[in-house]
């Protein structure tokens, strides 16, 4: 159900999620369904890659207009670019590569920050009717825990985004280097609980504590986060982690990590395809292949 062959024409921009293993990915159920839905000629494909530098190399023609990139190559993918982002060589991995139209040079980006941070500016703005053309981030305290490649990506995320940035983490040299980087605060994680400077803020947890298996742990103790409006947590297995629900408890605006690749797809749809993602579809295709 995926490819239908005899609709394929010479012109057709081909796309593929490059990882390993890759017979899980939902990318292509997703991307295909997508580019139909809204008449782009473009057929997207799981490529199951040892040596990105290899196909890059061997197999990767003009044809290919566009690249996912999942585990574990998005940093081999960031060393096979022409160009890179700003961000992504920042970040030191991409998530999505794109040919360029007529010199056919490779620019590579990472996206998936803008995936956490379009959800959580979502959320903050349904929930308090800020206006669209600002970012509802701007101005905000956001603290980030986690100093790891998704905590880099929060962090250059929400600065971007003009907020205050604060890094706590277990090892506390790690985010002093990455305060550093986007004009933010350091802090050690165990010493969190005590930091409200003021209350609305906003809190990302891109850490491990919490995950399957170990879904009792949390990384912040209950009794800090009402003085979050907002709490993201990365982790979604579980979707409802103990951050998260006690977050809730707290009275905070809580958003699951499962929004993360939902909205990471949306900003990848619109760089393939200069199309406004249909969000409806993909969350649809998304459930139904979960
Ligand atoms: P990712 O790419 O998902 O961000 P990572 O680069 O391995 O993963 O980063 C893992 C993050 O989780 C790090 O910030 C790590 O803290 P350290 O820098 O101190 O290692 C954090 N982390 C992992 N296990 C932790 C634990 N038990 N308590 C606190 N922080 C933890």
């Amino acid at each position: 159900e995926l490819y239908n062959l005899r609709e394929i024409e010479a012109d057709i921009k081909v796309h593929g999620v490059i990882g390993n293993p890759i017979g899980h990915s939902k990318s292509p159920h997703l991307y295909n369904a997508a580019f139909k839905s809204v008449g782009f000629n473009g057929i997207y494909l799981p490529l199951l890659v040892d040596s990105v530098a290899n196909y890059i190399s061997a197999y990767s023609s003009p044809d290919f207009a566009g690249y996912s990139y999942t585990i574990p190559h998005k940093e081999d993918g960031l060393k096979c670019c022409d160009e890179v982002d700003p961000i992504a060589k920042e970040i030191g991995a991409i998530s999505c590569m794109i040919r360029r139209p007529g010199d056919g040079k490779l620019e590579g980006y990472n996206v998936d920050y803008l995936g956490a941070i379009a959800a959580i500016e979502e959320a903050l703005r349904a929930s308090n009717g800020a206006p669209a053309s600002v970012s509802p981030l701007t101005g905000k305290l956001f603290v980030v825990m986690g100093a790891g490649g998704a905590g880099k990506a929060l962090a250059y995320g929400a600065h971007k985004k003009g907020a205050r940035v604060v890094v706590a983490n277990r090892t506390y040299g790690k985010a002093k280097a990455l305060a550093g980087k986007v004009g933010g605060q350091a802090i050690p994680l165990a010493k969190l609980k005590d930091f409200h400077p003021e209350e609305g803020m906003i809190l990302a947890n891109t850490t491990s504590v919490g995950m399957k298996p170990r879904i009792e742990d949390t990384p912040l103790a209950k009794e800090a986060l009402k003085h979050y409006a907002l709490v993201f947590d990365a982790i979604y297995t579980p979707k409802l982690t103990t951050l998260l629900r006690e977050a809730q408890e707290a009275g905070s605006t809580i958003v699951y990590g499962t929004e993360m690749f939902i909205n990471q797809a949306f900003v990848q749809f619109e760089r393939f395809t200069g199309l406004p993602a249909p969000k409806q579809l993909i969350r649809d295709v998304l459930a139904r292949n979960a």
